[in-house]
């Protein structure tokens, strides 16, 4: 996440707001990349997503909905898979899995990273071909192993001593040898929130490479010979634009993959520098193609193997928000507009912070246009927020929106394809709502809304 910058004043609101608001004067403007591939304003003044408009869409779904473009997504796996060539592009399950993205994903080519036993039977289940899957986790069960075992699973990325003993006993018992991947913790602090960086030493994931832990691990999966070494992992965080921190973690597990090789005459075949790839959420950022991030990614591979007297290793990366993330944007409805004199003026929607947790357990920043019209109405700076029992509800923090912005009206917030759904909850037992595919001029529900009987369905007292 980037730095706030707080500070710039606002009209004569008093209101001190951050600064990468767009200008008053774009209210109706869509800044392209915040938005998925196909979504354009109509001459009326609706926005349309793959050739059906908004009010459409609500009027056949309902609202709050994710609506995914599925030509911006499907470009996006391809654009991954093109960039990185030769390394294996996994998408990362956990920033939004559902079997029809499953299906998508593998018919444009890419690989799949799961992290718990949940995500790999929606995988399985979607018919994903199982060696073509990764399995993360700091703490998976011994049943979720052996189903990974069983079931094929092409890779499986060990966290702790625990689990090498863990899995090690598995896969004699059940007679399967299993491909992993080590993950090393690299001592990196990646510019992003604490929360989801994931490589600094004090943390749960991983082996550490100061400490000596990772090589220790490496040397006792070698010298044991039970499970196959393949490669090392890295992970360094998540909503990262600087690619500073995966040089950083490429030269350190590099370094670590010339020890092994020093100590056992081993050169491992695979390295994974994970995901973590930034996307827009406002104005204020500005990504990385994944043209750019391919070429960057491999330079700086090829350069500390060099340096290192390494052969290159086959290269994975295991994008998710940069992959699904911007192909979504939620359509909600608009309940009510309260102003609070002198202070701000509050916009309700029909859903919140159990449709989008991200802005009030990161400090997310969001951005949100009226989507069933345009306006010409003065532009007012609005804080946007759910309909859940909680002062934190906050869906977008700071936008501005046309004055005339009132009950009745469709507000959309791009970027919510990944950790939004994925993350969503049944809080004050509101249902979840549905994920909406379009393309090519239709729409199909890919996961449908929760019902008031999906959420009696568990409570059986
Ligand atoms: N690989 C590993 C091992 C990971 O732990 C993650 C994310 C990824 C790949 C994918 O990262 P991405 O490319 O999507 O940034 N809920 C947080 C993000 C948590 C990320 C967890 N791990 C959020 O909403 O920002």
């Amino acid at each position: 996440m980037r730095a706030h910058e707080a500070g710039a004043l606002h009209g004569d609101l008093g209101y001190r707001g951050p600064a990468w608001l767009r200008t008053p004067e774009d209210v109706n403007a869509l800044v392209p990349q915040l938005w998925p591939r196909t979504v354009s304003r109509t001459d009326a003044g609706s926005l349309q997503v793959g050739g059906v408009s908004v009010a459409d869409l609500a009027a056949e779904h309902g609202t709050p909905a994710y609506l995914l473009d599925e030509a911006d997504l499907r470009a996006r796996c391809r654009e991954f898979a093109a960039a990185f060539g030769d390394a294996d592009v996994y998408y990362a399950g956990k920033s939004f899995l559902c079997k029809a993205v499953v299906r998508i994903i593998e018919e444009e080519g890419l690989f799949l990273d799961v992290c718990s036993g949940g995500e790999l039977a929606v995988a399985l289940k979607a018919g994903f071909p199982p060696e073509k899957i990764g399995f993360h986790g700091n703490n998976k069960s011994v049943s979720e192993l052996s189903r990974a075992l069983e079931a094929g699973v092409g890779r499986i990325i060990v966290d702790s001593f625990d689990e090498i003993s863990r899995l090690s006993d598995l896969s004699e018992k059940l007679g399967k040898r299993a491909g992993v991947l080590l993950r090393v913790t690299v001592g990196v602090e990646a510019h992003t929130h604490e929360f989801i960086a994931t490589a600094h030493e004090d943390q749960k994931f991983g082996f550490s490479l100061a400490g000596g832990a990772a090589f220790a691990a490496a040397v006792k999966i070698l010298d044991e010979g039970i499970l196959d070494l393949r490669g090392l992992h890295s992970h360094i965080g998540s909503q990262i634009f600087d690619t500073s921190g995966f040089e950083v973690a490429a030269r350190r597990v590099l370094e670590l993959q010339a020890q092994i090789r020093d100590a056992r005459g081993v050169e491992l075949e695979e390295l994974d520098l994970g995901g973590g790839f930034g996307i827009a959420y406002t104005t204020q950022d500005d990504p990385s193609t994944a043209g750019d991030l391919a070429k960057r990614i491999n330079k700086i591979v090829e350069g500390e193997c060099e340096l290192a007297n390494l052969r290159k290793p086959r290269l994975s990366v295991e994008p998710g928000r940069a992959i699904v993330g911007p192909a979504v944007f939620t359509l909600y409805e608009v309940g009510t507009v309260k102003d609070v004199d002198g202070i701000r003026t509050y916009v309700s929607v029909d859903g919140g912070m159990s449709d989008n947790i991200r802005t009030a357990l990161y400090d997310a920043s969001y951005s949100a246009t009226v989507a069933g019209r345009a306006s010409t109405a003065e532009p007012m700076l609005a804080r946007v927020v759910g309909k859940h029992c909680e002062s934190g509800d906050i869906v977008v923090k700071d936008e501005f929106l046309p004055a005339d912005v009132q009950p009745g009206d469709l507000l959309a917030v791009p970027g919510t394809g990944a950790y939004c759904r994925s993350m969503a909850s049944n809080y004050n037992h509101v249902p979840r709502p549905p994920v909406v595919a379009v393309r090519d001029g239709a729409s199909r529900v890919i996961v449908r809304r929760e019902t008031e009987d999906d959420l009696l369905a568990l409570d059986v007292g």
